[in-house]
């Protein structure tokens, strides 16, 4: 296939055209959610296309017990609300941070999700090895990038066998991404070549949002 440009404006392009073609279908927007919130802080959330993404794989897949690591102020785990309400599925999702777990929370009541939804206030590192085996249908993994090594194990033992691992950010390492954010490349990377590599998982990294890779535990 022949680019007239370079591959990056290309693959902007891509982005734009498929952003137009969903904008105004798309119930729950990024942008809209936050200034709702009136939170002036930057908290990243993953992308429109991130969100809708997961959309479709709970309509897919139509997971019941639903896990995700890192809440910030509930936009990820609105997105799957919505589309787990529909079937009956629940969400348990996790946030440290105080300040931003109220936010989340309250978040959830505006938007009517909340009875979908169990926030945990507490670091992710003690509360998911301490779920049972083959626990979960599906896993949404979106917390700081140094954790997604240290807790891929407990990650992958959680997971019921054809149960759903998706870790966001995935194209980190690719990325030109702000000094700040440097110390999440290299733990991204080892992420992203051990479910690569994993005999357990069978897995595909999409360039959905900032990178989205998405595995099948056998
Ligand atoms: C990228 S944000 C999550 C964004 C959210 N999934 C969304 O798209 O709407 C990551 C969140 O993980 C939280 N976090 C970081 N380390 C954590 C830990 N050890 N335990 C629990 N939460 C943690 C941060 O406070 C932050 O709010």
């Amino acid at each position: 296939m022949k680019h007239g440009n370079n591959y990056m404006d290309t693959f902007e392009e891509y982005r734009l055209y498929i952003e137009s073609l969903y904008r105004s279908k798309t119930v729950l927007q990024r942008d809209n959610f936050i200034s709702q919130t009136g939170w002036k802080e930057f908290i990243p959330l993953v992308d429109d296309d991130a969100a809708r993404f997961l959309q479709l794989i709970l309509q897919l897949k139509r997971p019941l017990k639903i896990l995700e690591i890192g809440t910030s102020l509930g936009f990820s785990t609105t997105s799957m609300a919505l589309a787990a309400q529909q079937y009956g599925g629940s969400i348990i999702t996790i946030e440290f941070d105080a300040d931003v777990a109220e936010q989340a929370q309250k978040n959830f009541r505006q938007t009517g999700v909340d009875d979908t939804i169990q926030l945990l206030r507490s670091d992710a590192l003690q509360i998911v090895p301490n779920f049972p085996d083959a626990y979960f249908d599906m896993i949404f993994q979106d917390v700081d990038k140094r954790l997604y090594p240290v807790l891929l194990d407990d990650c992958v033992r959680i997971l019921k066998s054809g149960g759903v691992l998706v870790g966001d950010d995935a194209l980190f390492p690719v990325m030109a991404l702000d000094e700040k954010w440097k110390d999440q490349i290299a733990p991204m990377r080892e992420f992203n070549e051990l479910v690569a590599a994993s005999p357990q998982l069978d897995s595909m990294l999409l360039p959905v949002g900032d990178g989205m890779m998405v595995a099948v535990k056998r």
